[in-house]
């Protein structure tokens, strides 16, 4: 039987398209999976984490606003990018936005509903996110946790996003006086444990994990590398723990207070997939600024 031939088009039609065994890869299409993070050896492909920058733009912009964002950014990018881009807008611009970025970036949502439709006033839920053309959801942001949300709702959240078939970005980390109590490994480990605790080996590599610690977040001051590295390498053990077989394809970012000036570092360390940017993802000039250090 001929082996099938992917090309690099094929690739930016279908970006999670499984490489069947034995396939020929184009020079083009090989070249596109490096700079996604796949491991090309000799003709194969070995798909493995795919790199991320995503924009969390909490209550900020109007649809507006949103729209004169997104024709910045097309001018700066040229896609495919190294990283894929991803917009978590306020829902009210989740339609628009998703329409003026295509090719560009995909869309996001900050949040989603625990519930599928119903007499839950207020609640946006994973079918109307898909509806508008989400295909990720942040789950269990540092922000909403402070606003009450505990581990039991944080896990919900990601199984109703799994089930609708969208991807959970979900945030973990911990505090200022759980890190100065020596804690932040086991805060960590224990948020991953329980927000994945009904998670299927299979439906893994869809989750894509956010190291955030609470007191980076807005702040402008970061970890250290190594202290990042560390945290992350601790993320990726416990992915190893849970499912060894399949732990190398999640995306594992970091996020808090990434800028410019900090991004070249931060993505380049080992186990580091990309970054979950707040403050310096509001304009399309630092964002792509952190794309460039990344790529
Ligand atoms: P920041 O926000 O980049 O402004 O620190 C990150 C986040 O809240 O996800």
């Amino acid at each position: 039987m001929k082996r099938p031939l992917i090309t690099a088009e094929d690739l930016q039609q279908s970006p999670d398209m499984v490489i069947p065994v034995g396939a020929r890869l184009t020079p083009l299409a090989q070249d596109l999976l490096r700079k996604r993070g796949a491991v090309v050896r000799g003709r194969g492909a070995m798909p493995l984490a795919r790199r991320l920058l995503i924009a969390n733009w909490k209550s900020y912009k109007t649809v507006g606003e949103a729209c004169e964002f997104a024709r910045a950014l097309g001018e700066r990018v040229r896609p495919p990018t190294a990283l894929q881009l991803v917009i978590c807008p306020p829902f009210t611009a989740l339609a628009t936005l998703g329409e003026a970025l295509r090719g560009v970036a995909e869309l996001g949502a900050q949040d989603l509903s625990p519930h599928d439709e119903g007499a839950h006033t207020g609640e946006v839920a994973a079918r109307h996110l898909l509806d508008v053309g989400c295909s990720y959801a942040l789950v269990g942001h540092s922000e909403r946790r402070a606003a009450g949300e505990g581990d039991a709702l944080v896990a919900t959240k990601l199984e109703r996003a799994l089930a609708a078939g969208l991807r959970p970005v979900l945030c973990v980390g911990e505090t200022a006086e759980e890190r100065a109590a020596g804690r932040a490994e086991a805060v960590v480990s224990t948020q991953l444990g329980r927000a994945l605790a009904n998670t299927r080996p299979t439906d893994l590599p869809r989750v894509v994990v956010a190291y955030e610690p609470r007191w980076a977040i807005g702040k402008g001051v970061t970890p250290t590398s190594a202290e990042i590295a560390g945290i992350l390498g601790h993320v990726r053990h416990s992915l190893r723990q849970m499912a060894p077989e399949v732990a190398e394809r999640v995306s594992v970012l970091y996020g808090g207070s990434v800028s410019p000036d900090n991004a070249g570092e931060i993505l380049a360390l080992e186990d580091c997939n990309g970054a979950l940017v707040g403050g310096a993802a509001l304009d399309p000039v630092r964002f792509s600024a952190i794309l460039a250090a990344g790529s």
